[in-house]
């Protein structure tokens, strides 16, 4: 079985440096006029690809260059995959196999214990076959992304087809390409950070302190120098302890205003979406028209950092007639009017909070409301393969808080323009959703996808850093040199 996977693996490497040497063959006509020029439009569309594949480190200040680079859409299409033998292999080199997890058998309390579930037997997962423990609903589940990828690792375990999927659990970890800490973070800073009376620290602290002592301790900790841990700290206020201690590791943020640069950037980490706490706009029929209010904001007051744009914006609009500016969170029965809002009007505000990122473009997502954002240091989802320009509006500070300029530049948008962005809302949605089971292509394993795009870097710092440590471990060279 092994032999025969090795030898169709050679066919396929062979066939793709074929392709890769008649690609250059005919780039290298390109330039003589005449010869193949029918032809150089699909080695472009190649080339581009390979391109994706290979630069991993995002530019932020050009969102440009992710141009016509929708890895979703190539990986259905255009992206030259060669099926064989059950593996799925794309043409720059890679198998595209599952990535490779392994999970930390960490004590209830961490994880599903925060959500009251009581480990029967000993197990410390529950048993998902029989029944899922739920997460609180409301505000609480934007920040549920560690519920849902947790779930998603015990799920593979049980799934019939284990070579389809984006990741799948494996027990060893020297078989794993990542290590994952299943710490429900967010949910511990929700529920356990206040301090009660007579407590020095609140459980959210102890809990932290408890994780990077077991963590830092593990053997796949020391060997990798944690640099192939995945940590989540989707809530801003999450981890506010640990974060300082486990920052070699990949973190799952939502974005990195609260975090110095060394502490997490974009090269190490992965931005995932929020999940929406607005319904799902589902068999959305209406129109530019139908749409009654021209743009729609809904939030709180904030006065620190980022937050005064909303507030000098507010001066601005609020005497515009279609424009529902109020402020004020989003609460319980909040949330059913702020569906109805957004459901019913073209433009959705997302102004910076006291953070850069803000469940509210979800929110405006599911609801296909033309998300406008006015927030600099925002950084988005799968930026690598989403070209956000499509279907947002981008709108420095320093503009959106001039006289008259927001409100002309969104009037200044035509139906056709806007029905084209609303229509790639209602394409791209599947990609911010979070479900169990997860569905292919959903935000659970597009999260899988650029974590599996961290890989390779991980593994070159990861054999870097034995360069001098690799042939004597600390304990023989002290014995060695005794015995001289
Ligand atoms: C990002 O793009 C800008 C504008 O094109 C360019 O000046 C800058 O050098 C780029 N940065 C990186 C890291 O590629
Ligand atoms: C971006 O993509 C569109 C359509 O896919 C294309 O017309 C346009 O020229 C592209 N822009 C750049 C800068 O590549
Ligand atoms: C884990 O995998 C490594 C390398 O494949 C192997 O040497 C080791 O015996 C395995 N450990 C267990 C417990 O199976
Ligand atoms: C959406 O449309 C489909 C097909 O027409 C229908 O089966 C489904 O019930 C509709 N869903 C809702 C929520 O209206
Ligand atoms: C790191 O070294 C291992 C062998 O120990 C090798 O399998 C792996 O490909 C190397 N990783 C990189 C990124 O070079």
């Amino acid at each position: 079985m092994a032999e025969k996977r090795g030898s169709s693996i050679t066919k396929i490497a062979f066939l793709c440096l074929f392709m890769t040497t008649t690609m250059m063959f005919v780039l290298s006509l390109r330039g003589r006029p005449g010869l193949f020029d029918h032809k150089t439009r699909p080695a472009e569309k190649l080339l581009t690809v390979f391109n994706n594949g290979d630069s991993q480190t995002s530019n932020q200040s050009n969102a440009e260059s992710s141009n016509g680079s929708n890895r979703a859409i190539l990986a259905n299409s255009e992206k030259q995959r060669v099926e064989e033998g059950g593996f799925q292999v794309s043409c720059n080199g890679n198998l595209k196999e599952p990535l490779k997890i392994f999970l930390y058998d960490l004590d209830p309390e961490f994880h599903f214990g925060l959500l009251d579930w009581k480990p029967q037997g000993n197990s410390v997962w529950p048993d998902i076959r029989t029944k899922i423990p739920s997460y609180p609903g409301g505000l609480n589940s934007q920040h549920s992304i560690e519920y849902w990828l947790t779930l998603d690792l015990l799920a593979s375990e049980f799934s019939e087809n284990p070579s389809s999927r984006e990741a799948i659990r494996v027990k060893n970890s020297s078989e794993a390409d990542l290590i994952f800490v299943p710490f429900f973070s967010s949910l511990s800073y929700n529920r356990y950070s206040k301090l009660s009376p007579h407590q020095k620290k609140s459980k959210n602290w102890e809990l932290q302190e408890k994780l990077v002592k077991f963590v830092m301790s593990q053997k796949e900790w020391k060997i990798s120098g944690g640099r192939n841990h995945v940590v989540l700290a989707h809530h801003p206020n999450s981890m506010l302890n640990a974060r300082m201690q486990l920052w070699p590791a990949i973190f799952i943020l939502s974005d990195f205003g609260r975090y110095p640069i060394n502490v997490a950037n974009l090269d190490k980490d992965v931005i995932a979406p929020y999940k929406h706490v607005i319904k799902s706009y589902v068999n959305d029929s209406s129109d530019f028209d139908s749409r009654k209010t021209l743009l729609y904001f809904q939030g709180a007051i904030y006065r620190k950092n980022g937050g005064f744009a909303r507030q000098e914006l507010y001066y601005l609009l609020k005497d515009e007639k279609d424009v529902h500016f109020s402020f004020g969170s989003v609460q319980r029965n909040g949330i059913r009017q702020a569906s109805q809002g957004m459901h019913s009007s073209k433009f959705c505000l997302n102004i910076a909070g006291d953070t850069p990122s803000s469940n509210r473009l979800f929110d405006a997502i599911a609801s296909h409301c033309v998300p406008v954002i006015i927030s600099d240091e925002i950084e988005l989802p799968y930026e690598d393969i989403l070209d956000y320009t499509e279907f947002c509006i981008f709108i420095r500070t320093s503009d959106a808080v001039k006289k008259g300029f927001l409100i002309n530049r969104i009037r200044s948008i035509t139906k056709d323009k806007w029905t084209q962005m609303w229509e790639k809302l209602k394409q791209v949605e599947p990609l911010f959703e979070f479900q169990y089971p997860s569905k292919e292509g959903d935000a659970i394993q597009m999260i899988w996808q650029s974590l599996s795009h961290k890989v390779s870097s991980v593994k070159m710092k990861i054999n870097k850093s034995k360069r001098y440590s690799r042939f004597v471990p600390r304990k023989r060279r002290g014995l060695r040199t005794r015995t001289k």
